[in-house]
Protein backbone atom coordinates (compact mmCIF):
# COMPACT_ATOMS: atom_id res chain seq x y z
CA UNK A 1 0.00 0.00 0.00
CA UNK A 2 1.19 3.15 -0.92
CA UNK A 3 2.17 5.57 2.31
CA UNK A 4 -1.15 8.53 2.05
CA UNK A 5 2.09 10.46 4.35
CA UNK A 6 3.99 13.43 2.17
CA UNK A 7 4.61 15.57 4.94
CA UNK A 8 7.37 15.86 8.02
CA UNK A 9 7.41 18.52 10.64
CA UNK A 10 10.66 19.94 12.28
CA UNK A 11 10.75 22.75 14.97
CA UNK A 12 13.47 24.56 15.04
CA UNK A 13 12.52 27.60 16.96
CA UNK A 14 14.74 26.39 20.14
CA UNK A 15 17.09 29.79 21.12
CA UNK A 16 19.84 26.95 21.61
CA UNK A 17 21.33 28.43 25.04
CA UNK A 18 23.27 25.99 25.62
CA UNK A 19 25.63 26.70 23.31
CA UNK A 20 26.11 30.32 23.81
CA UNK A 21 27.46 31.86 22.41
CA UNK A 22 28.26 30.05 19.45
CA UNK A 23 24.28 30.48 18.99
CA UNK A 24 24.29 33.65 19.34
CA UNK A 25 23.93 35.21 15.81
CA UNK A 26 23.49 31.78 14.46
CA UNK A 27 20.89 28.78 14.76
CA UNK A 28 21.89 26.03 17.18
CA UNK A 29 20.52 24.01 13.90
CA UNK A 30 23.36 25.22 11.76
CA UNK A 31 25.97 23.72 14.11
CA UNK A 32 28.04 21.44 11.89
CA UNK A 33 28.26 17.75 13.18
CA UNK A 34 31.60 16.93 11.23
CA UNK A 35 30.72 18.98 8.21
CA UNK A 36 26.73 19.25 7.49
CA UNK A 37 24.77 21.51 9.56
CA UNK A 38 22.49 19.18 12.26
CA UNK A 39 19.19 20.05 10.65
CA UNK A 40 20.37 18.45 6.91
CA UNK A 41 20.87 15.32 8.51
CA UNK A 42 17.05 15.31 9.56
CA UNK A 43 15.52 16.73 6.54
CA UNK A 44 17.65 14.07 4.59
CA UNK A 45 15.82 11.42 7.08
CA UNK A 46 12.91 12.28 5.78
CA UNK A 47 13.37 12.66 2.45
CA UNK A 48 14.82 9.17 2.71
CA UNK A 49 11.60 7.75 4.07
CA UNK A 50 9.36 9.13 1.47
CA UNK A 51 8.32 12.20 2.87
CA UNK A 52 8.95 15.09 0.12
CA UNK A 53 7.20 18.12 1.85
CA UNK A 54 9.24 19.77 4.63
CA UNK A 55 7.52 22.18 7.34
CA UNK A 56 10.11 23.96 9.07
CA UNK A 57 8.53 25.50 12.49
CA UNK A 58 10.91 28.57 13.32
CA UNK A 59 11.03 31.57 14.36
CA UNK A 60 13.79 35.04 14.93
CA UNK A 61 17.12 34.40 14.36
CA UNK A 62 16.54 31.35 12.01
CA UNK A 63 17.09 33.17 8.37
CA UNK A 64 20.10 30.98 8.02
CA UNK A 65 17.63 28.08 7.56
CA UNK A 66 15.88 29.14 4.67
CA UNK A 67 19.07 29.93 3.35
CA UNK A 68 20.74 26.62 3.43
CA UNK A 69 18.13 24.91 1.68
CA UNK A 70 17.99 27.41 -1.15
CA UNK A 71 19.93 28.13 -3.92
CA UNK A 72 23.83 30.07 -3.22
CA UNK A 73 23.96 31.67 -6.43
CA UNK A 74 27.39 33.52 -6.47
CA UNK A 75 28.73 30.71 -4.37
CA UNK A 76 27.49 27.89 -6.95
CA UNK A 77 29.10 30.32 -9.81
CA UNK A 78 31.98 30.93 -8.11
CA UNK A 79 32.77 27.09 -7.82
CA UNK A 80 31.52 26.62 -11.49
CA UNK A 81 33.82 28.69 -12.56
CA UNK A 82 36.83 26.89 -10.77
CA UNK A 83 36.06 23.35 -12.31
CA UNK A 84 35.49 22.54 -8.20
CA UNK A 85 32.54 20.13 -9.15
CA UNK A 86 33.11 18.30 -5.82
CA UNK A 87 32.22 20.89 -3.55
CA UNK A 88 30.00 22.27 -6.04
CA UNK A 89 27.54 19.32 -5.62
CA UNK A 90 27.89 19.82 -1.80
CA UNK A 91 26.68 22.84 -2.01
CA UNK A 92 23.81 22.37 -4.67
CA UNK A 93 22.37 18.82 -2.71
CA UNK A 94 20.38 20.81 0.22
CA UNK A 95 18.98 23.23 -2.67
CA UNK A 96 15.98 20.55 -3.98
CA UNK A 97 16.39 18.11 -1.08
CA UNK A 98 12.87 18.48 -0.46
CA UNK A 99 9.73 21.41 -0.72
CA UNK A 100 10.65 23.08 1.90
CA UNK A 101 7.68 25.52 4.40
CA UNK A 102 8.37 27.85 7.10
CA UNK A 103 5.95 29.24 9.44
CA UNK A 104 7.37 30.81 12.28
CA UNK A 105 6.57 30.40 16.16
CA UNK A 106 6.00 33.91 17.85
CA UNK A 107 6.19 32.69 21.42
CA UNK A 108 7.90 29.42 22.29
CA UNK A 109 5.78 27.80 24.12
CA UNK A 110 6.84 24.24 23.92
CA UNK A 111 7.32 21.73 21.24
CA UNK A 112 2.65 21.18 21.48
CA UNK A 113 2.46 24.65 20.65
CA UNK A 114 5.15 24.00 17.90
CA UNK A 115 3.04 21.18 16.49
CA UNK A 116 0.67 23.15 16.66
CA UNK A 117 1.47 25.66 14.05
CA UNK A 118 1.93 23.47 11.31
CA UNK A 119 -2.21 22.85 11.42
CA UNK A 120 -3.06 25.00 8.60
CA UNK A 121 0.05 23.54 6.46
CA UNK A 122 -0.66 19.78 7.50
CA UNK A 123 -4.54 19.77 7.09
CA UNK A 124 -6.11 16.88 7.72
CA UNK A 125 -3.63 14.12 7.27
CA UNK A 126 -1.57 11.78 8.88
CA UNK A 127 2.40 13.66 9.33
CA UNK A 128 5.83 13.11 10.83
CA UNK A 129 7.36 15.16 12.99
CA UNK A 130 10.79 14.78 13.64
CA UNK A 131 12.94 16.74 16.50
CA UNK A 132 16.41 18.19 15.40
CA UNK A 133 18.35 16.91 18.74
CA UNK A 134 17.80 13.52 17.78
CA UNK A 135 20.37 11.74 14.87
CA UNK A 136 19.23 8.71 13.33
CA UNK A 137 21.71 7.24 11.82
CA UNK A 138 21.04 6.65 8.24
CA UNK A 139 21.83 2.93 7.75
CA UNK A 140 19.29 1.98 10.50
CA UNK A 141 15.82 2.26 9.76
CA UNK A 142 13.24 3.71 11.82
CA UNK A 143 11.18 6.36 10.45
CA UNK A 144 9.85 4.85 7.39
CA UNK A 145 9.32 1.29 9.54
CA UNK A 146 6.87 4.21 11.41
CA UNK A 147 5.12 5.22 8.89
CA UNK A 148 4.58 1.41 7.41
CA UNK A 149 2.75 0.28 10.89
CA UNK A 150 0.75 4.15 10.90
CA UNK A 151 -0.75 2.73 7.38
CA UNK A 152 -1.26 -0.24 8.85
CA UNK A 153 -2.92 0.29 12.31
CA UNK A 154 -4.32 3.86 11.52
CA UNK A 155 -3.33 5.33 14.85
CA UNK A 156 0.03 7.51 16.26
CA UNK A 157 2.99 6.21 16.14
CA UNK A 158 6.19 7.00 18.19
CA UNK A 159 9.71 6.05 18.13
CA UNK A 160 10.52 4.79 21.94
CA UNK A 161 13.94 3.25 22.85
CA UNK A 162 15.14 1.69 26.23
CA UNK A 163 16.92 3.73 28.23
CA UNK A 164 19.55 3.52 30.83
CA UNK A 165 16.42 4.29 34.23
CA UNK A 166 18.98 6.68 35.35
CA UNK A 167 18.28 8.75 32.91
CA UNK A 168 14.80 8.17 31.63
CA UNK A 169 13.84 11.43 33.88
CA UNK A 170 15.41 13.85 30.56
CA UNK A 171 12.29 12.05 28.35
CA UNK A 172 8.60 11.54 28.02
CA UNK A 173 8.34 8.10 29.31
CA UNK A 174 5.90 5.30 28.18
CA UNK A 175 3.72 2.82 29.77
CA UNK A 176 3.62 -0.60 27.45
CA UNK A 177 2.09 -3.32 26.98
CA UNK A 178 3.16 -5.89 24.09
CA UNK A 179 2.09 -6.74 20.58
CA UNK A 180 2.55 -9.47 17.97
CA UNK A 181 4.92 -7.49 16.65
CA UNK A 182 8.38 -7.54 18.59
CA UNK A 183 9.46 -4.35 17.82
CA UNK A 184 5.51 -2.77 18.45
CA UNK A 185 4.14 -1.66 21.56
CA UNK A 186 1.21 -0.57 22.62
CA UNK A 187 1.27 2.92 24.32
CA UNK A 188 -1.54 2.79 27.40
CA UNK A 189 0.23 6.06 29.20
CA UNK A 190 2.62 8.80 28.95
CA UNK A 191 4.79 11.17 31.13
CA UNK A 192 6.74 13.99 30.57
CA UNK A 193 10.08 14.08 32.18
CA UNK A 194 9.46 12.04 35.46
CA UNK A 195 10.65 12.94 38.39
CA UNK A 196 14.17 10.85 38.93
CA UNK A 197 12.94 7.69 40.17
CA UNK A 198 9.21 7.72 39.26
CA UNK A 199 9.46 6.87 35.82
CA UNK A 200 6.53 3.65 35.00
CA UNK A 201 9.39 2.38 32.36
CA UNK A 202 12.93 3.02 30.70
CA UNK A 203 10.55 3.20 27.43
CA UNK A 204 11.62 6.64 26.24
CA UNK A 205 10.05 9.07 23.32
CA UNK A 206 13.20 9.68 20.97
CA UNK A 207 12.17 12.53 19.09
CA UNK A 208 10.45 10.74 16.22
CA UNK A 209 6.51 10.83 15.83
CA UNK A 210 4.17 9.81 13.18
CA UNK A 211 0.67 11.59 14.24
CA UNK A 212 -2.82 11.59 13.14
CA UNK A 213 -4.29 14.74 12.31
CA UNK A 214 -6.96 14.41 15.77
CA UNK A 215 -3.51 16.08 17.70
CA UNK A 216 -4.55 19.09 16.24
CA UNK A 217 -7.86 19.36 18.74
CA UNK A 218 -6.22 17.84 21.61
CA UNK A 219 -3.50 20.08 21.46
CA UNK A 220 -5.67 23.09 21.29
CA UNK A 221 -7.15 21.99 24.74
CA UNK A 222 -3.93 20.81 26.70
CA UNK A 223 -2.74 23.12 29.36
CA UNK A 224 0.96 23.56 30.34
CA UNK A 225 2.73 21.26 31.06
CA UNK A 226 6.22 20.27 32.67
CA UNK A 227 8.28 23.96 32.41
CA UNK A 228 4.77 25.92 31.79
CA UNK A 229 5.37 24.63 27.84
CA UNK A 230 2.65 22.76 26.30
CA UNK A 231 3.59 19.41 25.95
CA UNK A 232 3.62 17.12 22.80
CA UNK A 233 3.59 14.40 25.39
CA UNK A 234 0.63 15.41 27.50
CA UNK A 235 -2.03 15.55 24.01
CA UNK A 236 -0.49 12.22 23.64
CA UNK A 237 -1.47 10.84 26.83
CA UNK A 238 -4.99 12.07 25.86
CA UNK A 239 -5.11 10.59 22.65
CA UNK A 240 -3.64 6.89 24.26
CA UNK A 241 -5.99 7.09 27.54
CA UNK A 242 -9.19 7.76 25.33
CA UNK A 243 -7.87 5.73 22.62
CA UNK A 244 -8.68 8.45 19.97
CA UNK A 245 -7.81 7.98 16.08
CA UNK A 246 -6.62 4.56 16.65
CA UNK A 247 -4.92 5.32 20.07
CA UNK A 248 -1.04 4.89 20.18
CA UNK A 249 1.90 2.72 19.06
CA UNK A 250 5.58 2.95 19.93
CA UNK A 251 7.83 1.55 17.72
CA UNK A 252 10.67 0.35 19.62
CA UNK A 253 14.28 1.18 18.17
CA UNK A 254 17.55 -0.46 18.90
CA UNK A 255 19.80 1.41 16.37
CA UNK A 256 22.16 4.25 16.54
CA UNK A 257 20.69 7.69 18.00
CA UNK A 258 22.85 10.42 18.49
CA UNK A 259 22.06 13.35 20.50
CA UNK A 260 23.13 16.80 19.98
CA UNK A 261 21.58 18.13 22.45
CA UNK A 262 24.12 19.22 24.59
CA UNK A 263 27.31 20.17 24.20
CA UNK A 264 28.94 17.06 25.42
CA UNK A 265 26.36 14.86 23.51
CA UNK A 266 27.36 16.97 20.83
CA UNK A 267 30.80 16.14 20.71
CA UNK A 268 30.60 12.57 21.23
CA UNK A 269 28.15 12.28 17.92
CA UNK A 270 30.84 13.86 15.89
CA UNK A 271 33.58 11.77 17.14
CA UNK A 272 31.24 8.38 16.61
CA UNK A 273 30.09 9.42 12.97
CA UNK A 274 33.83 10.96 12.08
CA UNK A 275 35.52 7.72 13.06
CA UNK A 276 33.23 6.19 10.58
CA UNK A 277 33.56 8.01 7.40
CA UNK A 278 35.56 7.10 4.71
CA UNK A 279 37.25 10.52 4.27
CA UNK A 280 37.87 10.97 7.79
CA UNK A 281 38.22 7.69 9.83
CA UNK A 282 41.40 6.38 8.78
CA UNK A 283 43.64 9.21 9.93
CA UNK A 284 40.84 9.77 13.06
CA UNK A 285 40.83 6.34 14.09
CA UNK A 286 44.50 5.96 15.10
CA UNK A 287 44.73 9.68 17.07
CA UNK A 288 42.01 8.86 19.35
CA UNK A 289 43.32 5.73 19.85
CA UNK A 290 46.89 7.18 20.66
CA UNK A 291 44.86 10.65 21.89
CA UNK A 292 43.11 8.41 24.58
CA UNK A 293 46.35 6.84 25.82
CA UNK A 294 47.43 10.47 27.40
CA UNK A 295 44.27 10.61 29.49
CA UNK A 296 45.12 7.31 31.41
C1 LIG B 1 11.45 16.29 23.80
C2 LIG B 1 10.15 15.63 24.26
C3 LIG B 1 10.46 14.39 25.10
C4 LIG B 1 11.36 13.46 24.33
C5 LIG B 1 12.63 14.19 23.85
C6 LIG B 1 13.45 13.30 22.92
O1 LIG B 1 12.10 16.83 24.92
O2 LIG B 1 9.38 16.56 24.99
O3 LIG B 1 9.27 13.74 25.44
O4 LIG B 1 11.71 12.36 25.12
O5 LIG B 1 12.31 15.37 23.14
O6 LIG B 1 14.64 13.90 22.54
P1 LIG B 1 13.34 17.86 24.82
O7 LIG B 1 14.58 17.01 24.80
O8 LIG B 1 13.16 18.65 23.58
O9 LIG B 1 13.25 18.69 26.06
Amino acid sequence: MASRITKAVIPAAGLGTRFLPATKAMPKEMLPVVDKPAIQYVVEEAVAAGLTDVLLITGRNKTALENHFDRATELEANLEKKGDVDRLHKVEFSNDLADMHYVRQGDPRGLGHAVLRSRMHVGNQPFAVLLGDDLIDERDVLLSRMIEEQNKRDATIIALMEVDPEVAHMYGVATIEATGSPDVVRVTDLVEKPAQGTAPSNYAIIGRYVLQPDIFDILDNTEPGKGNEIQLTDALRTQAKNNVAGGVYGVVFRGRRYDTGDRLDYIKAIVQLAVEREDLGPELRPWLKEFSATLE
